[in-house]
């Protein structure tokens, strides 16, 4: 690891600025419905406080817009919080101002606080320099264990580590940089990545980027039909991003990239209607494609067999209706049987720990990455803004 880590800071006495991503998904009744986001980061806030650190948390939650949304609130992660710690959290209704300062000073070692929404704010977005200087005011160090946010140049991700001498990362972001790397640095090889879900637009940086240092990329999901079309395929109804077939055409000729063969199809997007099994070309006008078919899901399992390093983000069909989940499933068994044999396997995207859940798969894998947007960009290749701005080891 590169970066400076919150193990080669001294904590002892001091008030630690520890950015989170607890941008959780929260149900009508403001119920944290998944609540791994929270779970990855507690090592780093125990340490803190197990070496006499006073951990003052900071967080966005969902996209107010720079506003005060109540029900975007932190107030009911700071009671779950105070649960999965088992020790008392304080909250406080902003992240800067008066009140906020008069808090920080009346902390004490072993106190833990939680600020409100940062994102409250529009100067979070805008990463203004004197908002994100109000915010390091508050503490001495500052740790980032923020990965799923890293890719966004926000004043409490990016502007506020310029305030402080040794910004260093915590244990989930060092974790998630380190498989990150392996994938795109130094893999065991074979490299296979396996990327679906329903957008290619969101995705051709990385099959680029990836294209470059991997041996095979299977293509599942949604995302297929642009390449079939690309190809001259009749799709049926399928989905396709028209605007993005001239591009999906220039990879098509390149050999490490996988297509699935044939295909699930059905006549609706629900259960309980006519579906079968066709070949890639043989889509029907009146059809969608719903999931890979059986001899694709065969050919993606011989790739992961054959893998040591295996990057898996977007599900194979529409994994929420079971009829369409086989491939998603298939894939998920087997990418977790290679892990068992030696393999590394690193999955990431929201959808993807969806389907894992729903499989009751989520600890099959080396690694689960708490970021969709932030592993895609990363695996582009880009620099993310939060991470950069990390101190050297
Ligand atoms: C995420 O959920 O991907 C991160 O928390 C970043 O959220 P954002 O896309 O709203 O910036």
């Amino acid at each position: 690891m590169p970066k400076l880590s919150v193990r080669d800071l001294a904590l002892k006495g001091k008030k630690v600025f520890l950015r989170v991503d607890f941008n959780v998904p929260l149900d009508e009744n403001q119920m944290i419905t998944d609540d791994t986001r929270i779970k990855s980061v507690l090592p780093t806030i125990e340490y803190i406080i197990e070496n006499g650190g006073t951990p003052i948390i900071a967080s966005h939650l969902g996209r107010p817009k720079g506003k005060v949304v109540p029900k975007l609130s932190l107030a009911p992660v700071a009671k779950h919080l105070e649960k999965l710690l088992n020790r008392k959290v304080k909250f406080v209704p902003d992240c800067v101002g008066e009140e906020v300062k008069k808090v920080v000073q009346g902390l004490k070692p072993g106190d833990i606080l939680l600020l409100e929404n940062t994102r409250f704010h529009p100067e979070e977005k805008s990463n203004d320099p004197e908002f994100a200087r109000q915010l390091a005011s508050l503490a001495d160090l500052f740790i980032n264990d923020a990965f799923a946010v890293a890719h966004r140049a926000h004043a409490s991700v990016e502007g506020i580590a310029h305030y402080f001498k040794e910004p260093a990362a915590g244990f989930l972001m060092e974790q998630e940089i380190s498989y990150l790397e392996k994938v795109l640095k130094h893999p065991a090889r074979p490299l296979l990545a396996i990327i679906g879900g329903a957008k290619v637009s969101t995705k051709l940086g990385v099959f680029k980027n990836l294209l470059k240092v991997i041996e095979n990329l299977a293509v599942g999901g949604g995302m297929c039909f642009t390449f079939y079309k690309a190809k001259g395929y009749q799709i049926g109804k399928s989905l396709c991003e028209d605007d993005c077939l001239e591009e999906a055409k220039s990879l098509l000729d390149d050999k490490k990239l996988y297509l699935p063969v044939d295909v699930v199809v059905s006549r609706e997007l629900k259960p309980g209607y006519e579906v079968k099994e066709v070949g890639a070309k043989e889509i029907p006008d009146n059809y969608y494609g719903v999931d890979i078919g059986a001899q694709s899901i065969n050919d993606i399992i011989q790739l992961i067999n054959n893998a040591r390093t295996i990057f898996w983000n977007g599900p194979m069909g529409i994994f929420e209706i079971d009829e369409f989940s086989k491939g998603t499933r298939a894939i998920a068994r087997a990418i977790a049987d290679a892990t068992v044999k030696g393999a590394i396997s690193v999955v990431g995207g929201g959808d993807t720990l969806a389907s894992l859940k729903k499989f009751n798969m989520l600890n099959s894998f080396s690694h689960i990455s708490t970021g969709g947007g932030a592993s895609l960009e990363f695996l582009e290749g880009k620099e993310l803004p939060g991470i950069k701005v990390l101190k050297e080891k």
